[in-house]
């Protein structure tokens, strides 16, 4: 039999939701963000964080603006009881930030997570059990009310230790793990015993967090749980509604996004989605998604080389460099088509207009990048990145009809060599090939020694020295400008037809240190030839190009 059998797995339920309202409706704002880093992140580690990568950790979130953080697993590690602690006992807990800590419906691990926080000003609760039917009946072997009733006992505890703490400010939070698994009618059940004992209001601030622990379905069917829950829950106007996604199917952020469209008004996630297996909803790419759209995200995201560092430093891990938003790549374009357009649109791009570049969906100086990596050149690039470059790093404007030849230098270089050129290798090869191409240096190659050009009315009158091999030449001619004049005098000197097809000459830098370059592209006795110069001398620059061109003939 092959293993590879998709007979051994069920299509995960659908929910009996009518005219449901999520499709219709757009986020408009953030939801209230909690990092759960420190737990559902630091539990899936390798190596977990110790004190001081705990530390740096904290202060990134804190950073970053996150109001909600949970803080760890106090009643199951000694070293989250001992970071609990140094947060409370060091007074680390800024005024606007509340710390959360989580637990299962144990009363021994009820009570020792609230010793875990004594003398904190305000803290989330967190407590949870396992609802599923897989949970129920092969984990816990328990029906329906038997589960219900771990539930409710927890909740009888956190309700009881609480109050033995009056100076505190407690909020209770309340999980029904693995609810993506549950039938939706119990899900709505054992959250309701819950809330039943706690008596949301006023009083007692409450939250029930709805945890996608597996993911198992599309984010369009959590989304209909999400809104089934929503719309039927006892206690819906006293309480928030939290969701917790993971990625098991790469669908976590969808899944929160489709959820606050469905209802949900606070999303726990971690940076960069670490978390078990998969990991979690990833905040980054989610706030980055909203921040893209015109919405605040809420968090402070501009500074994405130190997140990351921050990020790798304390958990161990990278960010792959085609993640979302921040990876090193996601702003990269090697394609010469998206070049063209990036470049093109970078160049209207106004200060004071909304966004608008092709392939890029948002300015990457925002989150502290520059535009060094936004194209970069291989074989698989054209004219526009090549071009891109040389005007970026050299403030060379390549004339149109030069791109598409410059491109094909570069790409045979590319293919030859198999893999990227970097601007200054581009800049060699423009060198190489049309200023002074070392390759066709023999005996036969000029080089401008001096000249004398005199105006008569319209007319130009140049007489030159050139060093040709270990000789010098001396060539007298005249048109209309100079390059005319110096055609006529290569003419005479030569006995070649020359034609001038393109020429173009722009200035590099300004003030004193400006200098020229020019572009020309001819054709001698029907061969066409290029070349190119750069001298600060807007005359002696022209003359230069085009010997740099006559060297090129074969
Ligand atoms: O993924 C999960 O179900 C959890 C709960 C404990 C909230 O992390
Ligand atoms: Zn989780």
């Amino acid at each position: 039999m092959n293993p590879f059998d998709h007979h051994k797995y069920r299509p995960a339920a659908s929910v009996a939701i009518e005219n449901r309202a999520w499709p219709n409706r757009v986020i408009e704002k953030a939801p209230r963000w909690v990092s759960v880093d420190l737990r559902d992140g630091n539990q899936a580690l390798i190596e977990p964080m110790n004190m001081h990568k705990k530390q740096q950790m904290w202060g990134l979130l804190v950073n970053m603006g996150f109001k909600e953080i949970e803080v760890g697993f106090p009643s199951a590690s000694q070293a989250d009881y001992d970071f609990v602690r140094w947060l409370i006992d060091e007074a680390q807990i800024p005024e606007d930030v509340t710390v959360q800590v989580l637990m299962p419906a144990r009363e021994d691990l009820i009570k020792r997570s609230f010793e875990a926080l004594s003398g904190v000003q305000r803290a989330i609760m967190h407590v949870y059990n396992s609802v599923s039917p897989v949970q129920r009946e092969r984990v816990f072997k328990l029906g329906r009310e038997g589960i219900t009733a771990i539930a409710r006992h927890g909740a009888e505890w956190v309700k009881r230790e609480a109050a033995k703490y009056p100076d505190t400010e407690w909020v209770f939070e309340y999980s029904p793990e693995s609810f993506s698994s549950t039938e939706i009618d119990y899900a709505v059940e054992v959250c309701e015993a819950v809330l039943d004992v706690w008596q949301p209001g006023a009083d007692q601030a409450c939250i029930i967090n709805l945890p996608g622990t597996v993911e198992i379905s599309t984010p369009n069917l959590f989304a209909d749980q999400v809104e089934y829950f929503s719309t039927h829950i006892k206690w819906r106007d006293h309480i928030t509604l939290s969701v917790h996604t993971h990625n098991d199917r790469g669908g976590a952020v969808a899944s929160s996004e489709l959820a606050l469209l469905a209802g949900a008004e606070r999303v726990e996630g971690t940076l960069f989605g670490n978390g078990e297996r998969t990991g979690n909803m990833d905040v980054i790419t989610m706030a980055m998604n909203l921040y893209s759209q015109g919405i605040d995200p809420e968090l402070d995201l501009s500074n994405s080389e130190e997140m990351m560092r921050i990020y790798s430093a304390s958990t161990g891990l990278t960010v792959p460099p085609r993640h979302p938003w921040f990876g090193e790549m996601v702003y990269t374009a090697f394609s010469g088509s998206h070049q063209d357009a990036i470049r093109k649109c970078l160049h209207q791009q106004q200060q004071d207009e909304a966004w608008q570049v092709a392939y890029l969906p948002i300015d990457p100086r925002d989150i502290g990048r520059d535009y060094e990596a936004v194209i970069r050149v291989n074989s698989q690039s054209g004219k526009g990145g090549v071009a891109f470059l040389l005007e970026r790093d050299y403030g060379i404007v390549l004339p149109r009809w030069l791109q598409v030849e410059m491109a094909q230098v570069v790409q045979r270089e590319s293919d030859n060599s198999g893999g990227e050129i970097d601007s200054a290798g581009i800049y060699k090869l423009f060198e190489k090939h049309y200023i002074h191409d070392t390759s066709v240096m023999r005996s036969h190659c000029h080089q401008l020694q001096d000249y004398q050009l005199q105006r008569n009315g319209a007319a130009h009158i140049v007489d030159m020295h050139l060093k040709h091999g270990n000789e010098t030449v001396t060539l007298n001619g005249s048109g209309e400008g100079g390059i005319a004049a110096f055609v006529d005098a290569w003419q005479r000197y030569s006995g070649q037809n020359v034609q001038v097809i393109h020429y173009d000459e722009h200035a590099i830098g300004r003030g004193t240190d400006a200098k020229a370059v020019a572009f020309v592209r001819m054709s001698v006795d029907g061969e066409h030839i290029s070349g190119a110069a750069i001298d600060a001398d807007s005359v002696t620059v022209s003359f230069k190009a085009i010997i740099s061109a006559f060297n090129h003939l074969r």
